[in-house]
């Protein structure tokens, strides 16, 4: 879509709670959005987001919470790994209306990084060997840091040849924004899900020399391919061959 000028925002991406803005050329914003669309089995659930968020995460101002867990994040002793975490800029507005202003990662090229889930497996070294290192220091400081799906994680091309992880979500950033999951007050139960979660990012998209189906199956890659199927497929319906 074509702007008119950075006062008319133009969404570019979405996650289940977040519509995604440009509000300029290096910034994006967060709006919360009004309902959250839940499958239960067979059933489909319209949730109003306050209610859905107070429950789950136990605040109104998922932004503020975010912010919150990022300031924290970015107080450790991070070193290097520091350039692995989206730099939040700040809030502007209140509570569910709250806009939450991100610098937006970009390739070498100047367009906005895609994430883990959009490229698909990575073949590149040094991309493992750093996310390797960011579960190493979520280890030993037995961080609830569990904003660990594909979609949370953009690959940031720094060149033709190199790329990094950047996490762009803090949402779920300590026990108390996961007031379901209490068992999460103990280190040992942290530790273990931040191993499972890592080593399903690894079973699913490091590229190995296996075919791609096999090597994604039941996963959430794999769900995107059937996802991206389905909208080819349209058309061709609608067209009748
Ligand atoms: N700082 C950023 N730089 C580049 N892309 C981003 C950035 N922040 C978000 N995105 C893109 O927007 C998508 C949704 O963002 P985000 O994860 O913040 O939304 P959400 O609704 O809170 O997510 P979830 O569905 O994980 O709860 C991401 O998957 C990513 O592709
Ligand atoms: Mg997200």
């Amino acid at each position: 879509m074509k702007r008119k000028s950075w006062k008319e925002p133009v969404q570019v991406s979405e996650g289940s709670y977040r519509q995604i803005f440009e509000v300029g050329p290096k910034v994006l914003g967060k709006l919360l959005k009004l309902t959250r669309t839940k499958n239960y089995g067979p059933f489909r659930l319209k949730h109003w987001m306050k209610t859905y968020t107070l429950l789950k995460f136990g605040t109104l101002d998922v932004n503020k919470q975010a912010l919150a867990n990022y300031k924290r994040l970015m107080k450790m002793d991070l070193g290097s790994l520091r350039e692995n975490f989206a730099r939040l800029i700040g809030i502007r507005g209140q509570g569910n209306k709250s806009i939450l202003l991100a610098e937006k990662i970009k390739d070498f090229n100047g367009t906005q990084s895609k994430n883990l889930l959009e490229t698909g497996p990575i073949r590149n070294e040094a991309f493992w060997k750093r996310l390797a290192e960011i579960e190493t220091f979520f280890l030993k400081n037995h961080l609830p840091f569990f904003n660990l799906g594909a979609d949370n994680i953009v690959v940031q091309w720094t060149d033709k040849q190199n790329c990094k992880p950047v996490f762009i979500d803090f949402k779920r950033m300590s026990p108390r924004s996961l007031p379901l999951q209490p068992d999460l007050l103990l280190k040992s139960r942290v530790d273990k899900k931040l191993r499972r979660r890592f080593a399903k990012l690894r079973n699913n998209f490091q590229a190995k020399n296996t075919p791609l189906d096999k090597r994604l199956k039941n996963s959430e890659a794999r769900l995107l391919s059937r996802r991206r199927n389905s909208l080819l497929a349209q058309p061709r319906r609608l067209l009748g061959d």
